[in-house]
Formats: C-alpha cells, sequence, structure tokens
C-alpha cells in the first residue's frame, strides 16, 4: 500500500511539474498559401540560398544553410549571428485545394535553450516573408517558443 501511495503521489507530481517547465525552445507553425507546392517550395530555397551569406545587417536575415529539398520535405540550418547558436529548420509541404499547406518547424540544437528570444519563431517566420509568399500563419506560444513576444527585425 505504502508503495503504491507513493507511487501515485510521485506519479502526480512528474505530471504537474513537467507541465510547468517550458519545454525546449522551439517553434511549430502552419502556413497556408495561395499557390501550389512546387511554387512555394521553390521560392523558399530560393529565398534560403539567397540569405546563405554573413552579411546580416542589424537582423537574422542571414546564415541560411539548405540541407536538403525533396519538393515534399525541406531541411535546413539557421546560425544565430551574435552567439552562432543553431537552430534546425524543418518544412513540409502538402497540397491543399488550389493552394498548399506548409508545416513549419524549428528547434535549438542547443539542448539547455529554453527561452529564446523567439528566434526560431523568426527562423522560420523572416524566410517566407522574404520569399514574397502571400500566407496565412497559424501558432501559438504553447507551440511556438515567445511567439506573442517576437520582433524579427532584429537580434
Ligand atoms: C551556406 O550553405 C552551406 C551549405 O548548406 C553551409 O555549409 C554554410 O554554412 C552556409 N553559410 C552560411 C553563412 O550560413
Amino acid at each position: 500500500m505504502k508503495v503504491i501511495i507513493f507511487l501515485v503521489t510521485f506519479i502526480t507530481f512528474f505530471v504537474a511539474f513537467g507541465c510547468a517547465i517550458p519545454r525546449h525552445a522551439s517553434c511549430n507553425l502552419d502556413w497556408n498559401v495561395g499557390v501550389d507546392c512546387k511554387t512555394a517550395g521553390q521560392k523558399i530555397v530560393d529565398q534560403m540560398k539567397k540569405w546563405n551569406n554573413t552579411d546580416c545587417g542589424t537582423g537574422e536575415k542571414c546564415r541560411y544553410a539548405l540541407t536538403s529539398y525533396d519538393g515534399a520535405t525541406l531541411k535546413g540550418k539557421h546560425t544565430t549571428p551574435v552567439k552562432h547558436y543553431v537552430d534546425d529548420l524543418v518544412m513540409m509541404f502538402k497540397a491543399a485545394g488550389n493552394g498548399c499547406a506548409i508545416h513549419g518547424f524549428s528547434s535549438s540544437e542547443t539542448w539547455y535553450a529554453v527561452l529564446d528570444y523567439s528566434t526560431n519563431y523568426c527562423n522560420l517566420h523572416n524566410i517566407i516573408t522574404g520569399s514574397g509568399l502571400d500566407f496565412k500563419e497559424t501558432t501559438s506560444d504553447d507551440i511556438c517558443t515567445q511567439y506573442s513576444s517576437a520582433n524579427c527585425e532584429k537580434y
């Protein structure tokens, strides 16, 4: 009996505590665009190649690296200009009516990064804004670290 009470208490605390700790810094979001996935993917690829440089100005619109793109999944990396933290990016493209539904995910390689000054959000948001695609974005603070306090124009 004591063992069971102990276990129940332990599990309750674990669940309660686990929910209270912010998860590892990352961002999940969804975009809907009015063009087909091939066009959208190409624009994003082009933008990542354009920002594959170290000329960052005062922003984060630089230091992108395309790892792979096969028409359905795009993988890449973004390095923050000042601290050189590396974030992994994944985008998945799926046809939706006449347009395309894109799921974006960015996560910090640094395991201890909990609050990320919205960089995971901005990694994704800046690239689609830069690409010139007309998009509708859906996300929230629960699934995208510091989304609502993001300022993607500076670092
Ligand atoms: C540019 O892309 C290459 C290949 O993906 C990568 O190795 C390199 O680090 C990138 N350069 C910058 C400045 O991010």
